[in-house]
């Protein structure tokens, strides 16, 4: 238990403490009692249905707290929503919200005294940001997951075949396909009505599903914690497997206390290995990389991205999950959840499993009585190790080339390209929005790649996802005949011959600057290379010229403008 010789609470009775306890509503006398503060960090709104549950999760923790003789206190944190500012003139607020979520918790947590935390999750950023302020603080804590959306079905083709397994994805891409004349009014309108039957995040293995995973799989999560749907429907109550998680989160805090297993004691080196080998595993998003990173320099761990690239180069991808695969996230939560994917991995050798985790056991210990995928009832959500859907190193690679001297991530989801490569004629934007522009009035072709730049985390600023071009590629089946390459970012919902987070960004003097109209552009994942099909002289003759634009106009004072001045390059993270 915490030292409450040293406690703020411990002299609560006295004074202008007892005064600032009474007008809260707190009895000064039961805070003395009390064995634990515990920090509920939550990013609570009701402006989306990835967090609009997480309030009465959060209440329903402050219950079980106070049940055990302890105080939950609650600190909020903003929650952005990638959907609602995705493709907007605000998507540069999505990851620049990661850092200050975690800014807030850590603000939170310590001037309210409090000796544990428990951080509720949800959208995309909320993921990352649950794991950063415990890795700062070192508080005793774990993360609860507010769930996923439960996945809908329509009765025509070609989404019937998907069965219940429709996600936010399956609208964006039909809704792209409306545009170019491939789907009905009735048929968008129903999918409208029909993908995303309740609450939770994007349903399938997006950014807010990576991250789940990545915080159930650094052992910061209960087992089967990463995947559980939100709710029943809209208008039910959060599900039964949300309420478990949270009552049985608040059990294993205590039994850290006791044990003095703090976070720093889990999320350590090879449980950061285990964490990028499940995800990888599992298909997740480019978003990792950076968030990973972030949370590894927090928990004052070294690692970098070319420490995720070796791991992506042993990692067969194995769990059968959109945008890659077939299935919806709560289908894994069916067949076992996370750990199904993780036996595989570690009777294969892939994992570290003498690692302390939140259950305070090891990751083996966990794992005991999980059954191997072949093991299973007939499935084919999570595959077998020696039957991958796909090879290592098919999913995400780190290049660099000629046009990304320092880095960029390749996304291919398991797909190998025919040739080999990709060579294309370079069509040039300054925006997303151009991009677009063009895509619709038919200026982009097949062969094509499709360039857009100065949208980095500096550019931007805060490197927006281009998930509405990927979606407008997928929508007009171009998916597979166009490649998009930029500084900026991907959602995990976007698929394609995807090359993002070019580092130097274009903004900060990148060789992306250089690149023109009709230009050749060469995409090789076999040898990670990124270049322009120019000579090395006419490379560093249009480098010599090369002026930076002007940066977009943001206020110094603003959040953005501050994020700008602090802002790493994606190679590192984005850190502040
Ligand atoms: Fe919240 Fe996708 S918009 S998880």
């Amino acid at each position: 238990m915490p030292d409450k010789s040293v406690s703020y609470w411990s002299d609560a009775k006295q004074g202008l403490r007892a005064v600032e306890l009474r007008a809260a509503g707190f009895e000064p006398a039961e805070a003395v009692k009390t064995n634990a503060v515990v920090t509920i960090a939550n990013a609570y709104t009701n402006a989306h249905r990835c967090n609009n549950r997480v309030r009465r999760i959060a209440d329903l923790l402050v219950d079980a707290v106070a049940s055990t003789g302890g105080q939950g206190l609650l600190v909020g944190a903003p929650a952005v929503s990638d959907a609602l500012t995705q493709g907007t003139e605000n998507a540069g607020y999505s990851l620049v919200s990661r850092d200050l979520m975690a800014d807030c918790m850590e603000t939170g947590h310590h001037a309210h005294h409090g000796n544990a935390m428990i951080v509720v999750s949800g959208c995309d950023k909320t993921g990352a940001a649950a794991l950063m302020p415990l890795a700062r603080t070192n508080a005793f804590g774990l993360v609860v997951y507010p769930g996923t959306s439960s996945p809908g079905r329509v009765d025509f083709e070609p989404w019937a075949s998907k069965g219940n397994n429709l996600t936010i994805m399956d609208y964006m891409e039909a809704s792209a396909a409306r545009e170019a004349g491939r789907v009905s009014d009735d048929e968008l309108t129903s999918l409208q009505r029909c993908v995303m039957p309740g609450s939770g995040t994007c349903g399938a293995m997006f950014t807010a599903n990576t991250m789940s995973t990545i915080a159930e799989a650094i052992g910061m999560m209960l087992p089967r914690g990463a995947s559980h749907p939100a709710d029943y429907d809209a208008a039910s109550d959060i599900h039964d497997d949300v309420k478990n998680q949270a009552l049985a989160s608040v059990k294993a805090l205590y039994r850290l206390m006791e044990m003095g297993v703090r976070p720093r004691d889990i999320m350590v080196r090879d449980a950061f290995e285990n964490a990028v080998t499940t995800a990888y595993a599992m298909g997740g998003s480019t978003n990792l990389y950076l968030h990973v990173l972030a949370i590894a320099r927090e928990a004052g761990v070294p690692f970098t991205i070319e420490d995720i690239q070796r791991i992506g180069e042993r990692v067969p991808l194995i769990a059968n999950l959109q945008p890659h695969g077939v299935y919806a996230m709560v289908s894994l939560h069916q067949v076992g959840g996370v750990p199904v994917v993780m036996k595989a991995l570690l009777e294969a050798g892939l994992l570290h499993g003498d690692v302390m985790t939140v259950t305070g056991r090891t990751l083996a210990e966990n794992l005991a009585e999980v059954a191997l995928p072949e093991n299973l009832p007939e499935q084919d959500v999570v595959f077998p190790i020696a039957r991958p859907l796909a090879a290592p190193g098919n999913h995400i690679s780190v290049l660099t080339g000629s046009l990304a001297p320092e880095s960029c991530l390749l996304k291919l989801s398991g797909k190998s390209l025919e040739d080999g490569e990709f060579r294309g004629k370079a069509k040039v934007f300054d925006s997303e929005q151009a991009a677009i522009a063009a895509l619709r009035d038919g200026s982009v072709i097949a062969g094509d790649v499709v360039v857009v730049r100065h949208v980095g985390p500096v550019g931007a600023p805060g490197m927006p996802e281009m998930v509405h071009l990927t979606i407008q590629l997928q929508g007009r089946g171009l998916g597979k005949e166009v490649a998009l390459i930029t500084d900026g970012r991907f959602s995990g919902v976007s698929h394609g011959i995807l090359v993002g987070h070019i580092c130097p960004e274009g903004a900060k003097g990148g060789p992306i600057g250089v690149v023109r109209d009709g230009d050749t552009i060469v995409i090789n994942p076999n040898t990670r290379r990124l270049d322009l099909d120019i000579t090395p002289d006419e490379m560093a003759a249009r480098m010599a010229r090369l002026v930076t634009p002007a940066l977009s106009d943001v206020a110094e004072s603003s959040v953005l403008g501050k994020y700008r001045r602090l802002v790493s390059s994606a190679h590192y993270g984005c850190v502040l």
